[in-house]
């Protein structure tokens, strides 16, 4: 793992733009792997700028999103599918365009068959090159919450009180509406990309950065799968660093990378 320790959220999200934009200026196979969450916003919004500048483009890519809530009204902004319109999807965004943006079907007569097909879909498109990730305060990646297999493939789930508490502030702060369950991308799924690149910022997220770097490999911190990724770069902030124990040499480490 590298791990790269920022001042606060927005130098996270320039060292991500910049190195997202390298990986992907740089390959042949332009498949990137996006995450919802407000992690990856300021990260969007750079990626966007970049669109603008003529220096990046995702005209010509594939995005395979990591999960979606099950049941959600379509129409509903907070649907991940519409998230990701709203941040990538256009001309005036990055160049995505709508048919090259893939999200599980939460809303599928049969999820569990969906979940399937995704996993499917990921693998005819030749993987993917370059994975997004934000992390759950309970360790979470995708929506792969404690206990789930550590090589689990995209699959139905329900979502822990936490979880679900934690994203109560995109539904009105009501816990009632956010959805009990959703499809994601397992562990599995995630550790074929061929790079990962997890944001965390905040001082919420510091028990599970912490785990996920320090921490023993565990399906209670699901995580925690990305010590055996062989390339996985983590950026954090300073908040979301400070229960780990090897700062310096992780700071050292990333200066001489
Ligand atoms: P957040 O969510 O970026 O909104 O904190 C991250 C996650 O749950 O994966």
């Amino acid at each position: 793992m590298r791990i790269g320790i920022f001042s606060d959220p927005e130098a996270v999200a320039d060292a991500a733009a910049e190195y997202l934009i390298s990986v992907m200026n740089t390959t042949d196979h332009k498949v990137l792997g996006v995450a919802t969450g407000s992690t990856p916003l300021p990260l969007y919004e750079r990626l966007r700028a970049a669109h603008e500048a003529g220096t990046f483009t995702l005209e010509d890519a594939q995005a395979f999103a990591l999960d979606e809530y099950v049941g959600i009204d379509p129409e509903h902004p907070e649907r991940y599918r519409n998230v990701l319109r709203t941040e990538l999807v256009g001309a005036d965004k990055t160049g995505l365009t709508d048919e090259n943006l893939h999200t599980p079907n939460g809303n599928a007569e049969d999820p569990d068959a969906a979940a399937l097909a995704y996993d499917e879909e990921i693998k005819t498109a030749g993987g993917v090159t370059l994975q997004i990730l934000g992390i759950g305060a309970d360790g979470h990646i995708g929506f792969n919450e404690p206990a789930i297999s550590l090589v689990s493939r995209t699959h139905v789930d329900a979502l822990t009180a936490k979880t679900r508490s934690d994203n109560a502030r995109f539904f009105d702060d009501d816990i009632s509406k956010v959805p009990t369950h959703c499809v994601t991308q397992g562990l599995g799924t995630i550790m074929d990309a061929k790079e990962v690149l997890l944001l965390a910022t905040g001082e919420n997220k510091a028990d599970a950065v912490r785990e996920l770097v320090e921490g023993a490999v565990s399906a209670h911190w699901p995580a925690t799968v990305l010590q055996m990724h062989p390339k996985a770069t983590i950026l954090v902030d300073e908040a979301a660093a400070a229960k780990l124990e090897l700062t310096d040499f992780y700071k050292e480490r990333w200066e001489a990378r």
